[in-house]
């Protein structure tokens, strides 16, 4: 079956043509228009923006979707091409920014109702989580999902396809949003992820230098598999106005505190999904969310997952890490599969909901 999905849950605004059969996904097109460069000035994402945002690009980014997927020099720039193919409109409903949310919601059900196409409401995290269906296609169940984005940071036990328990989350900030507030600290853009990662990369690691700061590890040894990441960010807080006091916050010191930081995320975030990897006797561990997309979090955790507990590692290729619509469609695959009749004939009113727990 063919399914165009739909992401607009917070800066991105993404369409694409999925391809399910026999229990596998193929992307036909996934097309991402990304805000970064219009909330960079801001040091985040303003919701009403971004909503306007949406607004503009939704329409053109649901066009070439579809026309990548159905190449036709016919119908290029018209909407609508290839909509006959279609099957299935799926989209993200929540968690997310509510006005940001609704853009794609109340599109995606227009454009359901009008071409005569059910409409499926599809959750972001187990987008995110669903993402792994589309790079390796066999996982064996149990797996623990460990989803880390901008807005969460969760353990996730599934003992089948779209069966979900969660096992640990975050106390207070998100991984992600750690990454976006230290970066904020020390002077670095937005989203800080990547750009923290690529200083720290600079860094040797084994050199005296990078072994300077040492911050805390926190909740490493707490008896349950909850995070907990604002501490880390006050440390970093102290550290920053210390060093400025003493006129020591250069480049190089700048970068030493990014590889020291991501280390010790890392650290908690490895940690506490070995620990409940081996709680659970689980057969495969999935990497999902926007800080999957972190080089050194993916090889460390893919090597504890796989010398220490011996069993199979699996995160999305680098581009269907971070928000986008292919994702959404490989869930809404596997929710139809496992019951159409969660997919409704529109008119269906369709409402989202900005903290929408699997
Ligand atoms: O999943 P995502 O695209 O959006 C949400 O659902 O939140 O995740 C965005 C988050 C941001 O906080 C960003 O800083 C982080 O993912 N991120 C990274 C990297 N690339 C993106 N964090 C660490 N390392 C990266 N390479
Ligand atoms: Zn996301």
């Amino acid at each position: 079956m063919k399914i165009l999905a739909i992401e607009s849950s917070c800066d991105e605004t993404s369409a694409a043509v999925v391809e399910g059969s026999r229990g596998k996904v193929k992307i036909l097109s996934n097309v991402v228009s990304s805000q970064i460069n219009i909330h960079k000035k801001y040091g985040g994402v303003v919701p009403e923006v971004a909503a306007r945002n949406h607004i503009l690009d939704i329409i053109p980014v649901i066009d070439e979707a579809l026309a990548e997927a159905y190449p036709s020099p016919l119908r290029r720039g018209r909407l609508g091409g290839g909509v006959s193919k279609i099957d299935l409109v799926a989209v993200t409903v929540g968690p997310g920014l509510m006005s940001s949310l609704l853009i794609g919601a109340q599109t995606a059900e227009t454009f359901a109702y009008v071409w005569g196409k059910p409409l499926l409401p599809v959750n972001h995290i187990e987008g995110h989580i669903y993402a792994n269906w589309l790079s390796l296609g066999k996982i064996k169940f149990p797996a623990l999902a460990l989803v880390v984005s901008g807005g969460h940071t969760q353990l996730i036990l599934m003992k089948d396809h779209l069966k979900y328990k969660t096992i640990g989350q975050t106390r207070d900030d998100a991984a992600g949003e750690a990454f976006d507030k230290v970066a904020k600290l020390l002077g670095l853009s937005y989203p800080g992820g990547p750009i923290i990662s690529k200083m720290a990369d600079a860094v040797e690691w084994n050199s005296a230098d990078s072994h300077k700061f040492n911050l805390p590890r926190p909740m490493i040894n707490s008896n349950d598999f909850d995070f907990s990441f604002s501490g880390l960010k006050t440390a970093v807080l102290y550290l920053v106005k210390e060093l400025e006091s003493k006129k020591r916050l250069d480049k190089q010191i700048i970068a030493n505190i990014c590889a020291e930081f991501q280390q010790a995320v890392i650290d908690v975030l490895v940690a506490k999904t070995i620990k409940a990897a081996k709680n659970h006797k689980v057969k495969t561990v999935l990497l999902a969310g926007g800080v999957a997309a972190n080089k050194e979090l993916k090889k460390q955790l893919s090597e504890a997952v796989e010398q220490k507990l011996g069993i199979k590692f699996s995160v999305p290729e680098q581009k269907l890490c971070t928000d986008n619509a292919a994702m959404i469609g490989a869930a809404a695959y596997y929710r139809y599969k496992a019951k159409p009749s969660c997919a409704k004939e529109p008119p269906v009113g369709i409402k989202v909901n900005s903290n929408w727990m699997l």
